[in-house]
């Protein structure tokens, strides 16, 4: 078992509420609305945890289509399975290791609040790419400090945050936002790498930003 399967299943029940808390499915629309997805397209999110972003992938790609949802930790996806608005027949879920994603020639991926966790996220991202057709897009939210002054709470909460999800993990041994934040760097220069038609946009006053792209 990897350090964050036992940190999420730990604290699945606990993560669910904060992943459905208000204020926060306006951030999953954005990143829905950002892969651009036509009704009857697959989409796949890695590290999908309990499903948060499943119904506004739903109500995207409708009943033609798929979302299929894969992570490595059974009680996320156990919690995710347990909600009717997070299951049905488009959508499954696989548990695996999201960086050898076991989909190929899929029309989007997304992963949110999950690239700072990868050890190689760079790798992750090739990965993520490699598994969408030409044209399709890759969208990467994730948490980030912020520039703007007025944040300045937000960020001693994203320390917090980065404390408490690199748990057990070897972030746990460095300085934790700044090594979160330079995995949450590498991720975004190969999606920008890989991809054109970029768009960058931030949320929360900055505190949240999406990359999004089209695979060439
Ligand atoms: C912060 S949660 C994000 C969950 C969801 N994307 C959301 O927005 O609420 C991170 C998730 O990534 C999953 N995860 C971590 N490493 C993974 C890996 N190598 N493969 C698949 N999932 C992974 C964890 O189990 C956890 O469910």
């Amino acid at each position: 078992m990897t350090d964050a399967q036992s940190f999420y299943g730990r604290w699945a029940a606990v993560y669910d509420r904060l992943a459905s808390a208000p204020g926060v499915s306006s951030w999953r629309e954005r990143t829905a609305d950002a892969l651009a997805l036509s009704p009857g397209d697959t989409v796949v999110e890695m590290g999908c945890g309990t499903g948060a972003n499943v119904p506004v992938l739903r109500e995207h790609v409708g009943p033609a289509g798929r979302v299929i949802g894969v992570d490595v930790t059974r009680e996320m996806l156990d919690r995710a399975r347990e909600r009717p608005a997070r299951t049905g027949e488009s959508v499954h879920y696989v548990r695996a290791d999201a960086a050898r994603p076991p989909v190929r020639d899929v029309d989007a991926v997304l992963a949110t609040f999950v690239a700072g966790i990868f050890e190689d996220p760079a790798a992750a991202v090739d990965a993520w790419c490699d598994s969408v057709r030409p044209g399709g897009r890759v969208a990467l939210l994730n948490f980030q400090r912020s520039p703007s002054a007025l944040a300045a709470p937000l960020n001693v909460a994203f320390e917090g945050f980065v404390r408490l999800s690199a748990s057990g993990t070897r972030l746990s041994r460095q300085s934790h936002a700044s090594a979160f934040e330079r995995r949450v760097a590498a991720a975004r220069e190969r999606l920008t790498d890989r991809t054109t038609e970029r768009r960058y946009e931030t949320m929360a006053g900055g505190f949240v930003g999406l990359l999004s792209g089209t695979i060439a």
